[in-house]
């Protein structure tokens, strides 16, 4: 049994330390964020860290990693004030992925990777035509981690775009039908599978002990 303390973890490899602490939450979900820039180039860059932030109202964050190299995503937010979030599916995880690679700034990933754009006339920034959960936000605010320097972007909700089939009826998203992935670190994709939808859970429901 391993037991890994904290100056074991950083004298670890490179690799080893970041491959192992990326995988410590669990599973992530797979997302594309979509932005354009000024000059009209569109661009599209996988996250892993996509979150929910509140429902109501409707706003929704993700970790942009420091500002030590060119960041095209969060410039772009910045300047033109909008992004959209689009579900990362068992279609497109390759070419999803191929987005982490360096592109210049001219440079549009969805030609670079074959994915297509689609826009609404709802905000400026480009959806991923091949996603089935396409969601579109205008920049709310950003607030720097000191402890890392990495920024939490966060955006309000103003547009979903999703067929109405891939919604129960308590407009809950059949992650299945969407066929929405997710990630553990940063290079293994995942499927995932229902297992259930539980009641709300109150201090006198009876369940049973864990199964071995
Ligand atoms: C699976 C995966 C997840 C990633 N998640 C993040 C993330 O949450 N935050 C981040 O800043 N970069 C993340 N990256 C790295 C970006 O995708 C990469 O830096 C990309 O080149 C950014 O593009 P941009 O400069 O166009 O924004 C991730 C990479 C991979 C492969």
């Amino acid at each position: 049994m391993l037991h890994l303390l904290s100056n074991e973890i950083e004298n670890l490899d490179k690799n080893k330390r970041t491959n192992l602490i990326n995988c410590l939450s669990g599973l992530r979900a797979a997302n594309l964020i979509g932005t354009i820039n000024n000059n009209g180039v569109s661009n599209l860059a996988i996250f892993n860290s996509v979150n929910h932030i509140g429902a109501n109202p409707p706003l929704m964050g993700f970790i942009q990693r420091p500002a030590s190299v060119e960041r095209h995503t969060y410039e772009n937010i910045k300047n033109t004030g909008c992004f959209t979030i689009n579900h990362v599916n068992q279609n497109i995880y390759k070419q999803a992925h191929q987005t982490a690679a360096r592109f210049n700034e001219n440079e549009s990933e969805f030609e670079k990777t074959g994915l297509n754009e689609y826009y609404s006339n709802i905000i400026k920034a480009p959806y991923v035509a091949e996603s089935l959960v396409k969601i579109g936000l205008t920049f709310e605010e950003e607030i720097l981690i000191k402890s890392n320097n990495t920024i939490l972007v966060i955006g309000s909700v103003v547009e979903l775009i999703i067929n109405e089939e891939y919604l129960t009826e308590d407009y809950l998203i059949d992650l299945g039908k969407t066929k929405s992935i997710a990630v553990q670190g940063l290079e293994t994709y995942y499927s995932a599978n229902l297992i259930a939808t539980l009641p709300y859970a109150k201090p006198n429901l009876n369940i049973l002990k864990p199964e071995n």
